[in-house]
């Protein structure tokens, strides 16, 4: 009985030893445990044994069921840990994969990205200027009086220092008119912010492309040139451009450009207002007074700006109704471009 007993051992170690998966498992489980099984086989041969056989056989089957059920749970400990490691048999190949969320840039980055595209091939270089800056180069030095209703405290982000949050681009050409002798060709998007409330039209930030173009002997006709190729890039070669008079403290004379309509080609329509044109910013020739004030010699120099606002012209494009959407950071909104 004994010597069976350490047969059988023996044998469920070398079967359990070639098991590959459960179910190979499960067929030894069977085999020595089952109801007709080796095991219970030999637990009813124990009734042949005489009375003092007994109690030591019995003895030795116990330890050995305790002996085959360790080698069994070894044998599933072993099965589950090649399952982790094994690369195919852990992995439901047909499973979908899991979605990357690529990002995008942001539309206003991409209008930014657009213009300073457009004016680069123009001949302009891209240039930077601080959003905290002082009020010399947002106001004084652009021949803003000091009783322009845009320096009130109402109007204008100040800080307690006296510097303020640049309510438009223009002090970048400034800095770089006092840092670069001429000829400039230049053009700086940038954030820019005004004490607004907002509205579907208005946010306490926004972003404006300021151009500047200084030489000799530049003239109106060099700035509506610029702009009528800047509208074709942007919205193609049917768009027309129209120049009106307006004023600007740093540029003489000043005039507001309006694009035609790229919804209705200029019939008229809500987008437009029935107008059909869609304002897109302020120009001018820069006055010699903000020459006079960066150092140039207005006899010797001239030139024109320009600055436009990013956001309207990102809303003109995508058919945006709402700048504020352009900051709500909603990822359903963001997605679509
Ligand atoms: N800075 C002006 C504005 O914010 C626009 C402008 C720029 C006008 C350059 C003339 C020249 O409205």
């Amino acid at each position: 009985m004994l010597q069976k007993l350490e047969k059988l051992i023996s044998s469920v170690e070398l079967k359990l030893s070639t098991v590959n998966d459960n179910k190979e498992l499960e067929e030894v489980r069977i085999e020595f445990l089952g109801r007709k099984g080796q095991l219970p086989a030999l637990t009813s041969e124990m009734r042949d044994l005489t009375s003092e056989e007994r109690p030591a056989a019995g003895k030795a089957l116990n330890q050995t069921k305790q002996k085959i059920s360790s080698l069994f749970s070894e044998a599933e400990g072993k099965l589950s840990d090649l399952k982790g490691s094994d690369s195919t048999s852990g992995i439901d190949v047909t499973l979908p994969g899991r979605k990357q969320n690529l990002g995008s840039k942001h539309p206003i980055t991409k209008i930014i990205d657009e213009c300073s595209r457009v004016f680069r091939r123009m001949g302009f270089v891209v240039a930077d200027g601080p959003e905290i800056e002082t009020v010399y180069n947002n106001f004084d030095a652009l021949n803003t009086p000091k009783d322009h209703p845009s320096r009130d405290e109402l109007d204008t982000f100040y800080f307690d220092d006296g510097r303020l949050l640049r309510t438009q681009t223009s002090p970048v050409q400034i800095r770089i008119m006092e840092n670069n002798e001429p000829p400039i060709r230049i053009v700086a998007p940038g954030r820019c912010f005004r004490r607004d409330t907002p509205d579907a039209t208005h946010s306490m930030n926004f972003h404006q492309i300021e151009g500047l173009y200084i030489d000799k002997d530049v003239s109106l006709a060099d700035l509506k040139s610029v702009l009528i190729t800047f509208a074709h890039e942007l919205f193609g070669p049917d768009v027309k451009i129209r120049l009106r008079p307006h004023f600007f403290p740093f540029t003489e004379p000043s005039v507001e450009y309006d694009f035609s309509c790229i919804m209705c080609k200029g019939k008229g329509c809500n987008v437009c207002k029935n107008s059909g044109w869609l304002e897109i910013a302020g120009a001018g020739m820069v006055d010699p007074e903000v020459l006079q004030n960066v150092g140039y010699d207005p006899e010797i120099w001239s030139g024109f700006a320009f600055g436009m606002g990013i956001e309207r012209i990102a809303m003109i494009k995508y058919r945006v109704n709402d700048i504020r959407l352009l900051y709500e950071n909603d990822i359903r909104f963001l997605k679509q471009f």
